[in-house]
């Protein structure tokens, strides 16, 4: 079970950046060119919010239930700050994805507050580019690129 989950949360990694680098690049060419708000841009923002949860969700499992370095962690908290890779993933890792999280559901909620186009689209480039630099500081490189690499 621990590798099916680490599996998708490896692959699902790259879902969540592609949606997140092409949110970033449509709010900001929308932002420019004053573009109409349509129901596209609904869409995005929902498609991009389910996404991230998702892979939250999977952290959150792998953290919890099933990945080994967390359990053998919550044990022996001092081991955690003194090991990098351990306190990478039990500390460092979750709290940046905690921050991704928080950023694209701010754009969801703040840019309803916007009644001018273009500070929507403002609204939600400035929420997705934090999340975008979160997520590419928190992601764990040093990994396989895809399972089994
Ligand atoms: C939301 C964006 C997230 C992204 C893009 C992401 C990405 C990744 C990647 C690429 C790995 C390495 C997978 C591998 O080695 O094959 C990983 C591992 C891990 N992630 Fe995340 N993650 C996210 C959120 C979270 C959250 C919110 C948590 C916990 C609350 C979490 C907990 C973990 C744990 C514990 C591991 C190591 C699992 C193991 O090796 O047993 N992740 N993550």
């Amino acid at each position: 079970m621990h590798t099916i989950i680490l599996s998708l949360h490896n692959v699902f990694r790259w879902v969540c950046l592609a949606i997140i680098a092409y949110v970033v690049f449509k709010s900001f060419t929308g932002w420019m060119s004053n573009r109409e708000w349509s129901n596209k841009d609904e869409k995005m923002l929902l498609i991009g919010t389910i996404a991230v949860d998702v892979q939250f969700l999977l952290g959150l499992i792998l953290y919890f239930f099933l990945s080994p370095i967390t359990k053998i962690n919550f044990k022996e908290f001092k081991t955690i700050v003194t090991d990098p890779t351990l306190r990478f993933f039990v500390l460092e890792h979750s709290f940046t994805m905690f921050l991704v999280t928080v950023f694209i559901h701010l754009a969801k909620i703040m840019y309803k507050k916007k009644k001018i186009i273009y500070a929507r689209y403002r609204t939600i480039f400035f929420y997705y580019s934090l999340s975008l630099v979160a997520i590419l500081i928190g992601i764990p490189w040093f990994r396989p690129l895809i399972p089994g690499l």
